[in-house]
């Protein structure tokens, strides 16, 4: 049962250009903080990285956060942006939707089964993301164009934070975003920051993804509001 914002709180948020926070950079000691911080500045899109140790070394967030955060995020008419990297994604996904999930987003990598795992988002009432990795090739995504609501552009090789961004990126968004229908989300995640975010807003991309360049700042609301200057048309 999905404990989400409404459907067309997603849906304006998804069809619109947004700066998406990574909580993977935060001070977890004071999570709830920094995410009112956020939400203060005007932050809309909370974005969650799952890390399971297989698919990428690390281990980091589990749906018990996702859970943590979602009412506080939904009070303020935000959404939760789960990015799930973590191998056969489809086993995890009733997990976040419970959490309070909008968004649940797997990667092409992570199983041979990529369809039903978009299916099982959308049954199970989220919106379905595909993520791709920076050497996986944007033709992809025009296989199961039809069951996808996001595609997750990694602009640095998934598993950590804080990692230069690659600049081969700003061609393949553009590339994808030729291959997407028009109202089709397109996220970049990885190095976004003050210097690549018009490029990556040039190229197509409506959701920028930072993590340390919002949390890691001494006031992650001022940062966020800087950043989200350089997607203002
Ligand atoms: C990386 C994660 C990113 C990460 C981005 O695997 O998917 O969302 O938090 O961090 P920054 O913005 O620091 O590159
Ligand atoms: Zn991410």
């Amino acid at each position: 049962m999905s404990r989400g914002a409404s459907s067309s709180t997603v849906a304006e948020l998804l069809s619109s250009r947004q700066v998406a926070p990574s909580i993977l950079a935060a001070d977890f000691a004071r999570l709830g903080e920094q995410v009112g911080d956020v939400l203060a500045a005007g932050a809309r899109v909370l974005h969650v990285d799952v890390m399971d140790g297989h698919f990428v070394p690390p281990i980091t967030i589990g749906a018990l956060i996702a859970d943590a955060i979602s009412e506080q995020v939904h009070d303020a008419g935000g959404i939760v942006d789960v990015h799930l990297m973590v191998e056969g994604p489809e086993r995890h996904v009733d997990a976040f939707v419970e959490a309070g999930a909008d968004i649940v987003t797997i990667h092409q990598e992570a199983t041979p089964h990529v369809h039903h795992a978009l299916e099982r988002i959308r049954e199970a009432g989220c919106r379905a993301g595909l993520a791709i990795n920076p050497s996986t090739p944007v033709d992809v995504v025009s296989e199961v164009g039809d069951a996808l609501d996001l595609v997750l552009c990694m602009s640095v090789n998934p598993g950590w934070g804080g990692q230069s961004f690659i600049p081969a990126s700003v061609d393949k968004l553009a590339r994808l975003r030729g291959r997407l229908p028009a109202g089709t989300a397109l996220e970049v995640d990885g190095g976004v920051d003050e210097s690549t975010a018009s490029q990556c807003v040039g190229a197509g991309a409506t959701l920028l993804v930072a993590g340390s360049s919002v949390f890691g700042a001494a006031d992650p609301g001022e940062a966020f509001r800087r950043l989200a200057a350089t997607m203002e048309t």
